[in-house]
């Protein structure tokens, strides 16, 4: 009998897509797998390219993670699966809206209890706390991931912090002098490679834990230097969240700008407290090593 794999995704630019459909291209074109691709749709769209306002007005539903509805998935209940795909992108440090209002839908349970789940996200870079954000939320309907696949935005990442948000505000995909916005196309294709390792654990029988732990295949990077200022951004932003989500409608708008403001002139504290985070490993080793661990797992992946 064929292995059967669900994939649900959201993608406004197709990025995310294009991923989904790099990594299930070696189990479709075997002939062996069914895979179903189920995308997941907000009821009311959100803009692309989005303007400056629509992208700030996102901010609160993000951080507080209080999603608008999404239409039902159409996928069939009486279906069983012996892999499911999450494709998610982070916004504002968290899982998007679309994804966490799926995992939050009477379906989610039903679709991924008892069925391993591969989590994949293509995003700028930051998407350690979105991650952890994602598990206990996957976790909360019973659902059990079993690898982790990430990809990141091509470039150095100072030149991502103005392609990036240029991209998804403007539309501009082309980065001037520094290279295209988003995530490679060789990245994308290179997603074939666990695709294949995906295949073969199907044929191999039901996957029961990580496929690319310890295979040689590596579908992840964590950066250490992210670990603190993501921790400490999140924080922040819930405070700002809160308050914004909290302001009457003439003051959301200014409000938003003001907390842009704000992150633009906080980054140079991103240094001190990355700096504080190699601090922390030597002072409480153990709690350091839990949060790389909690980055890390289940596929694995080296840790820079
Ligand atoms: C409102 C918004 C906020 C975003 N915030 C982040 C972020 O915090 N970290 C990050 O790495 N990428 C962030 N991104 C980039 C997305 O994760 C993703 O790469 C991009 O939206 C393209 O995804 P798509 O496949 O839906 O088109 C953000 C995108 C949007 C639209």
């Amino acid at each position: 009998m064929k292995k059967r794999v669900l994939v649900l995704c959201y993608s406004q630019t197709g990025q995310l897509k294009a991923c989904a459909q790099s990594l299930t291209g070696p189990l479709r074109e075997s002939g062996e797998v069914e895979v179903d691709f189920v995308e997941l749709v907000p009821e009311k769209p959100y803009p692309f390219p989005w303007g400056m306002k629509a992208f700030l007005s996102v901010f609160p539903q993000s951080v507080l993670g209080e999603p608008p509805p999404i239409q039902p998935p159409a996928v069939d209940p009486a279906k069983k699966y012996d892999l499911a795909i999450l494709a998610y992108q982070v916004w504002y440090l968290s899982p998007a809206p679309p994804v966490v209002a799926f995992l939050r839908s009477p379906q989610a349970e039903a679709l991924l209890q008892g069925t391993p789940l591969l989590a994949l996200c293509a995003c700028r870079n930051m998407w350690q706390r979105g991650w952890v954000e994602l598990k206990r939320l996957v976790a909360e309907v019973g659902g059990r991931i079993v690898d982790h696949v990430v990809l990141i935005d091509q470039g150095p990442d100072w030149s991502t912090f103005y392609t990036t948000p240029r991209w998804l505000i403007a539309g501009k995909k082309e980065g001037g002098p520094f290279p295209p916005a988003g995530v490679s196309p060789q990245a994308i294709a290179g997603l074939r490679a666990p695709g294949e390792r995906l295949l073969e654990a199907l044929r191999r029988g039901p996957i029961e834990g990580s496929v690319f732990a310890g295979s040689g295949v590596e579908v992840l990077e964590v950066r250490r230097r992210y670990l603190l200022p993501e921790m400490a951004a999140k924080r922040v932003f819930r405070l700002w969240a809160k308050l914004i989500h909290g302001a009457g409608p003439s003051l959301k708008y200014p409000l938003g700008l003001a907390w842009f403001f704000w992150l633009l002139f906080s980054l140079p504290l991103a240094v001190p407290i990355a700096l504080s985070g190699e601090l922390l490993r030597l002072l409480n080793p153990s709690w350091y090593r839990e949060r790389i661990e909690e980055l890390v797992q289940p596929s694995g992946g080296p840790v820079r």
